[in-house]
């Protein structure tokens, strides 16, 4: 098994995806601090999204170089951690994680699995690794190595094969980030026990927003206003341009030179931010094929796009 360890650690740094077991269910890997390598995790579901995904560290001492903890984390963490608990909040300033693993928002949800091949890969890699459900969009999460090669194919580099998972449901995933702790996705640890620790009755988030946090469009809207499928710019426009660039903005970034999806989804929060930073005018976006990995780069445009109230 040590061979398996050395060999997927190595996958991971170059920004490949691994199947990795947890007590949950498993895992479709990727190296949590790389645009690349998560852009790669979302481009391997087959209606890609961009809804954002867990963040596996080794211990909690590991999860706050990423998060800030408040007192209530730090309870859960310590008394659930290692375990089938995820805990949602605010990065840090200097959080060194891709900004596409929290989906442009400035929260992540982050967990130390139990698992003991999840924490030998974790501990060996020395690596936050991202991971949703390694099942396509839609579908039944995997709870052996065999649903995993149903599920997705040769779109992993490497699967881990930890047996069946002990748990067979996802993490309780748990609001911390802002006001009173809420459940945003119940799982196997429960309200009960998560009210017993906290010292006070923990309730369910029903406010809809959850599932997919990346829905609301003031997560995502940047200060400057945003003009899609700009066929020429202004000379007050910051650009964002895709495929050979536009002349004559202020400033241009490019999601991919090439015109290459997976490089664009990789780029896009972090350029927005930038280009925002500019406080140019206006935001001009070039045309993007709606089609892979352009769809969800586009759902988050339009959005980035409506009119603010
Ligand atoms: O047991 C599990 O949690 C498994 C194993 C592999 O760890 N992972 C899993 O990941 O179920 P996924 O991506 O299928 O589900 C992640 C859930 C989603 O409901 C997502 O909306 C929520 O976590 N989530 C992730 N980041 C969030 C954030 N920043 N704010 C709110 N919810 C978030
Ligand atoms: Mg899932």
């Amino acid at each position: 098994m040590h061979d398996d360890i050395a060999q997927a650690s190595q996958l991971l740094k170059e920004g490949k995806l691994v199947a990795i077991p947890t007590e949950t269910v498993y895992g479709l890997g990727g190296n949590a601090l790389s645009d690349t390598a998560v852009a790669a995790i979302y481009a391997a579901k087959s209606r890609p999204q961009f809804n954002p995904l867990i963040v596996h560290v080794h211990s909690q001492a590991a999860a706050m170089r990423y998060v800030e903890f408040n007192d209530h984390a730090e309870k859960l963490g310590e008394h659930f951690w290692p375990g089938p608990l995820t805990l949602v909040l605010p990065r840090r300033a200097d959080c060194p994680l891709s900004l596409l693993v929290s989906a442009g928002m400035d929260t992540v949800a982050i967990r130390v699995p139990a698992h003991p091949l999840a924490q030998e890969i974790l501990r060996d890699s020395g690596l936050p690794i991202a991971a949703p459900s390694a099942n396509r969009s839609g579908r039944i999460s995997p709870t052996q190595a065999s649903h995993v090669r149903e599920e997705m194919g040769d779109t992993v580099a490497l699967i881990l094969d930890g047996g069946p998972c002990d748990v067979g449901i996802e993490s309780t995933v748990v609001g911390l980030a802002s006001g009173t702790p809420k459940i945003l996705r119940p799982g196997s640890v429960t309200a009960a026990q998560l009210s017993h620790v906290l010292g006070f009755a923990i309730e369910h988030d029903t406010s809809g927003g959850v599932q997919a946090p990346g829905m609301l469009a003031s997560h995502y809207a940047p200060d400057s206003p945003v003009r899609l499928n700009a066929q020429k710019v202004d000379a007050d426009e910051a650009l964002l341009a895709f495929g050979p660039a536009l002349p004559g903005a202020r400033h241009t970034l490019n999601l991919s030179e090439r015109g290459d999806l997976q490089e664009a989804a990789a780029n896009l929060f972090r350029m927005l931010r930038q280009l925002d930073a500019f406080k140019a005018t206006r935001i001009a976006v070039m045309p993007i094929p709606n089609t892979g990995l352009g769809a969800a780069i586009n759902d988050r445009l339009a959005r980035a796009a409506h009119p603010r109230t």
